[in-house]
C-alpha cells in the first residue's frame, strides 16, 4: 500500500521537529503515512505546493516564512486561520486547499491541560503583537479569561490587534510602559521573538503575580532571559514552547487522520531542561 503523503514546508526546514513528531504519532496510532521536510525557495511556495499536490500529497504543515503565502494560497480558510491572518496547516481534498491555524489552540491546550492552568477567570498577558499572538487571540478569548492584555513595543499596533478581536471578548492592547497601571497577571506568555536572540522583552517584574505561570513560546533554549526574570519575580511555574509544538502537531494529525495521538511521552522526549 502506498502511504498517504504529508510534509512540512519551510525555508530553512532541516531544523524542523515536525517529521519526527508526526512519524511518532503515526507509529503510535498505527497509521501508514509518509511525512517529510519540504524545502521551498522563498517566492516559490505555490509552485512547490502545486507539485506536492500533483504527486498525491494530502496535507502540509507550514512554517516560516510561508504562513502568509499559505493564507493566500488557501481556497477555504477556517475561522482560526482567517482571524490569525496566517496558516500553519493545510488539507487537500475535493480539489480544495483547506487551511487552519493550530498554533494558538496548541498553546492553549499545553497551558490548560498539560500544565494544569485553566484560563477561565484569570488575568492573562501576551507579550508581542506578531503572528503568534494573532493565532492565540481567538482560542484564548474563548477560554474566558478575566482579562486578556496584549503588550507591544508599539502601543498602536497592540490596540489595533485587540480591536480586531473585539467581537470575541474585550481584549486590551497597550504599550509596555502602560503595564505599570495594570494589576499583575496569572499567566504571562512571551510571544515575542526576543528569546531567539537571547534578549528580554521589556516587561517589568511587577507584572508577574505570585505563583503565576510564565510561558515562553520559544523552545529548546533552556531558561531564557524571560523565564529567568519570571522566576526572580516570583512565578510559581515556568514552561517553554515544546508542549505547544507537540500539541499543534497533534491537532493537525487529528484533523488529517481522524485519530488523536497521545502527546505526553513525546513532549517529555523533546523537552530540554529549563536551567
Ligand atoms: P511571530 O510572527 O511568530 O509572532 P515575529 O513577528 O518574528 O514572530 O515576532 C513576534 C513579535 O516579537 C514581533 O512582532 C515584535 O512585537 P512588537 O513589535 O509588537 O513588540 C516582538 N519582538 C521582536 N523582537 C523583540 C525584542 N527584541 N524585544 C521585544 N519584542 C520583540
Amino acid at each position: 500500500m502506498t502511504p498517504d503523503r504529508y510534509a512540512v514546508i519551510g525555508n530553512p526546514i532541516a531544523q524542523s521537529k515536525s517529521p519526527l513528531i508526526h512519524q511518532a504519532f503515526a507509529q503510535a496510532t498505527c497509521q501508514v503515512i509518509s511525512y517529510v521536510p519540504l524545502l521551498a525557495p522563498v517566492g516559490g511556495f505555490a509552485v512547490e505546493v502545486d507539485r506536492f499536490r500533483a504527486a498525491g500529497g494530502q496535507g502540509l504543515n507550514v512554517t516560516a516564512p510561508f504562513k502568509l503565502d499559505a493564507f493566500a494560497y488557501a481556497t477555504r480558510l477556517l475561522d482560526r486561520a482567517r482571524l490569525a491572518g496566517a496558516v500553519n496547516a493545510m488539507k487537500f481534498e475535493d480539489g480544495e486547499a483547506v487551511a487552519d491555524n493550530f498554533d494558538g489552540i496548541g498553546l492553549l491546550t499545553d497551558i490548560q491541560r498539560n500544565l494544569g492552568r485553566p484560563l477561565a477567570g484569570k488575568r492573562v498577558l501576551l507579550l508581542g503583537a506578531g503572528g503568534a499572538v494573532r493565532g492565540a487571540m481567538l482560542p484564548f478569548l474563548q477560554a474566558d479569561p478575566a482579562a486578556l492584555v496584549v503588550a507591544s513595543r508599539d502601543a498602536g499596533k497592540a490596540q489595533a490587534l485587540a480591536a480586531e478581536f473585539g467581537a470575541y471578548g474585550a481584549p486590551l492592547g497597550i504599550g509596555y510602559a502602560d503595564l505599570a497601571g495594570q494589576a499583575p497577571f496569572d499567566l504571562v506568555a512571551n510571544a515575542t521573538s526576543a528569546s531567539l536572540f537571547g534578549e528580554l522583552p521589556p516587561v517589568s517584574p511587577a507584572s508577574f503575580a505570585p505563583g503565576c505561570l510564565a510561558y515562553d513560546l520559544a523552545y529548546g533554549k533552556g531558561l531564557t532571559p524571560f523565564l529567568r526574570l519570571a522566576q526572580q519575580a516570583g512565578a510559581g511555574q515556568v514552561a517553554d514552547g515544546v508542549g505547544m509544538l507537540v500539541e499543534q502537531a497533534a491537532e493537525a494529525f487529528a484533523w488529517w487522520r481522524g485519530v488523536r495521538p497521545a502527546t505526553a511521552a513525546l513532549i517529555a522526549r523533546l523537552t530540554v531542561p529549563l536551567r
